[in-house]
């Protein structure tokens, strides 16, 4: 449905990658992430980042690698799987338009969206998420790195 405009989808190893991948970046979490469910001895604290559709061309000035300094908790707000801001932010960084995140969870991209002075439309199936995603955007948001 997205058709060939330029989408991010955050994936898994563990999962088939989605069609038409023209570039894949990883999320490095901090240091207090991926501890659970790892037995190899390896935490499992990398995210990888599908980017599909037709990016807009810019010169390679940025690492594929996108970090994450601050520790866990200081981005969940209360969602198991929620994005850092920053992390957000660098991806919509490299877009125009209007973003759309149908799976909004947090809201961390919407947030982001604000502080870019974005447009965008987040769809969230949990109430309650809905509700956090409300709270946080009815804040004034700045961005110290870990929001
Ligand atoms: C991985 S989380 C997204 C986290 C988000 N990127 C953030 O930074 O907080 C996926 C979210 O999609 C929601 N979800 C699952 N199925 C959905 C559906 N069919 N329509 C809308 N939201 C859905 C879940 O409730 C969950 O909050």
């Amino acid at each position: 449905m997205w058709g060939d405009r330029p989408a991010a989808v955050f994936g898994s190893w563990r999962a088939p990658a989605p069609k038409g991948v023209k570039q894949t970046l990883v999320w490095r979490k901090p240091v207090d992430a991926g501890v659970v469910g790892s037995t190899t001895g390896f935490r499992n604290d990398t995210e990888l980042v599908f980017l599909t559709g037709a990016w807009p061309k810019r010169p390679a000035e940025r690492s594929s690698v996108l970090t994450t300094d601050v520790g866990m908790h200081s981005y969940l707000n209360g969602h198991p799987h929620a994005k850092p801001v920053p992390v957000m932010q660098a991806l919509i960084e490299m877009t125009d338009g209007l973003i759309a995140d149908p799976f909004a969870g947090s809201g961390s991209t919407l947030v982001a969206a604000k502080l870019a002075g974005r447009r965008a439309v987040g769809v969230e199936l949990e109430e309650k998420y809905c509700e956090l995603i409300v709270k946080r955007l009815s804040q004034q948001a700045f961005n110290f790195g870990g929001i």
